[in-house]
């Protein structure tokens, strides 16, 4: 029976946030390099500055291994001690498992960000789905908001209220969790910069159209650029809105719970905690929304394999059969603060459009995206986030490709018409990115 399983998520869920503080209070110092080593250390994944002995005269000077391109995990490179710090305090909070206390639930879907995105190194997507349902009636979509939705929550903390999907949708879908390597950079791409992208149609019929959204965090019309319909523009959004609806944790920025299947006298019975649940410390200014988008805005890309001839053959393909028609290997950021998100290129191989994928979209709408749109997901760093598609359903790239439909079913013909080891050249092409 279903709730017999979910009832064993909720106890784990439960266990775990019981000792979520003190596992926070004995983490163990991660590994340094001894004080005094002779060698100059880059910055090994996980390891926290903090815990560096400080005396310039004995410690080697701060300097990633190699500069420009930083492992799987690290953050972009050239950052001052200032933003260094904010990185990994934004990764200890990325990585820390809320409990009851903390503001967890009453519904949520798991107890940390790390839960869900961690495949490869922490800030990594994984298999792990959530569901979305609704109503579809006359060609309208209804996300059936009074009955919790369109995005469901599994578990909950004392076992009351855990969501269903409601006998009236009749659409539900999967999405699965995306990797962040590298997001600072796709926040910095300014809004003009993908409206440019938009085409007139093309002979495949490729238009794109800029999710125009208003973001929560600036409190203007922006360009979304983040998430499977492009549903919002800044990280802080992001996390904000990841934290109430992905753990049940409220903020200045989203300051109302989710109600069980929308509820609402069950949620005043199960929430006890004062809302928002995220409150700024008064010496950092900060509150956790605001120390995760630190982490992702200083996380950086996963690194790029070097290409062989039978790779860059692949490329010239995948060129060739039109891919990048949506799939745009390079934007430039704006201007920023942070010297390695300041006009720099970011090739996230991505024009960040919505595009009307037939029968790939998912048949949520969201935002200013309809139920076959769907945003072109970047292929940066792919060889790191299987299974693929927004719902996972694609095992392979190959399979990936063969999927597409839509706007990019050209493309995807044109893509089966080549030869096997055609094909295999532009899937380890795009395993390089
Ligand atoms: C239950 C699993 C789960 C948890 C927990 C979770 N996420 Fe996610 N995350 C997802 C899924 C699924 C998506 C894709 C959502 C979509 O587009 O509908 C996603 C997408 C994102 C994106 C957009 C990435 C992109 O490339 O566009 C960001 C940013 C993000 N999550 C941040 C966070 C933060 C910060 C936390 C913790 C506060 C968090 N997530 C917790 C599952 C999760
Ligand atoms: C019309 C725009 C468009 C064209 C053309 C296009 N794609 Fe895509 N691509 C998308 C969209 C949108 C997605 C996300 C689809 C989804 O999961 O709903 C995507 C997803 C992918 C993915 C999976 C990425 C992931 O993280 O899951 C791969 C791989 C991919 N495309 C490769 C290709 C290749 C190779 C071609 C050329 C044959 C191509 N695409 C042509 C729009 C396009």
């Amino acid at each position: 029976m279903k709730s017999s399983t979910h009832a064993i998520v909720v106890i784990t869920a439960f266990a775990m946030t019981s000792s979520g503080f003190a596992q926070r209070a004995v983490q163990p110092p991660r590994q340094g390099p001894p004080p005094g080593s002779q060698q100059p250390q880059g910055p090994q994944t996980g390891e926290h500055p903090a815990q560096r002995p400080h005396d310039k005269h004995t410690t080697p000077p701060f300097r990633p291994a190699n500069p420009r391109q930083p492992k799987l995990g690290d953050p972009l490179p050239f950052l001052t001690p200032k933003q260094l710090a904010d990185f990994y305090d934004g990764k200890d909070d990325f990585e820390q498992e809320e409990d009851i206390e903390g503001g967890l639930g009453p519904i949520f879907n798991r107890n940390a960000c790390s839960v869900c995105h961690a495949q490869g190194a922490v800030g990594g997507g994984s298999d792990v789905n959530v569901t979305r349902f609704g109503l579809l009636a006359d060609g309208v979509f209804d996300p059936l908001e009074d009955l919790g939705g369109s995005l469901m929550q599994d578990s909950s903390i004392l076992g009351h209220g855990i969501e269903i999907v409601p006998p009236i949708a009749n659409v539900t879908a999967q999405r699965n969790s995306t990797p962040l390597f590298g997001l600072g950079l796709i926040e910095a791409i300014p809004d003009a910069t993908i409206l440019h992208g938009v085409k007139k149609r093309n002979p495949d019929g490729v238009v794109g159209k800029p999710a125009m959204i208003h973001d929560v965090a600036t409190d203007k019309e922006r360009v979304g650029r983040f998430g499977w319909k492009a549903q919002q523009a800044h990280l802080l959004s992001f996390a904000a809105d990841a934290y109430v609806n992905e753990m049940g944790i409220t903020s200045r920025l989203f300051p109302t719970e989710n109600a069980p299947n929308g509820n609402l006298e069950l949620l005043a019975q199960l929430d006890t905690i004062a809302d928002p649940e995220d409150t700024t410390d008064p010496v950092t200014g900060k509150a956790d929304i605001d120390r995760a988008a630190d982490f992702m805005r200083l996380l950086a890309p996963a690194p790029r394999v070097k290409p062989t001839r039978a790779t860059q053959l692949g490329g010239v393909l995948f060129r060739k059969i039109q891919c990048t028609a949506c799939h745009t290997p390079r934007m430039i950021t704006g201007p920023s603060p942070v010297r390695s998100l300041s006009r720099r290129p970011v090739w996230l191989y991505s024009d960040l459009l919505l595009h009307d994928m037939g029968t790939l979209g998912d048949g949520i709408a969201q935002g200013p995206a309809s139920t076959t749109e769907m945003k072109t997901a970047p292929l940066w760093g792919l060889r790191f986030t299987a299974p693929y598609l927004h719902d996972g359903s694609a095992e392979t790239v190959d399979q990936a490709i063969l999927a597409h439909d839509g706007e990019a079913k050209a493309a995807r013909d044109r893509y089966e018409a080549l030869t096997t080891e055609q094909q295999q050249r532009i899937v380890e092409f795009l395993m390089t990115l």
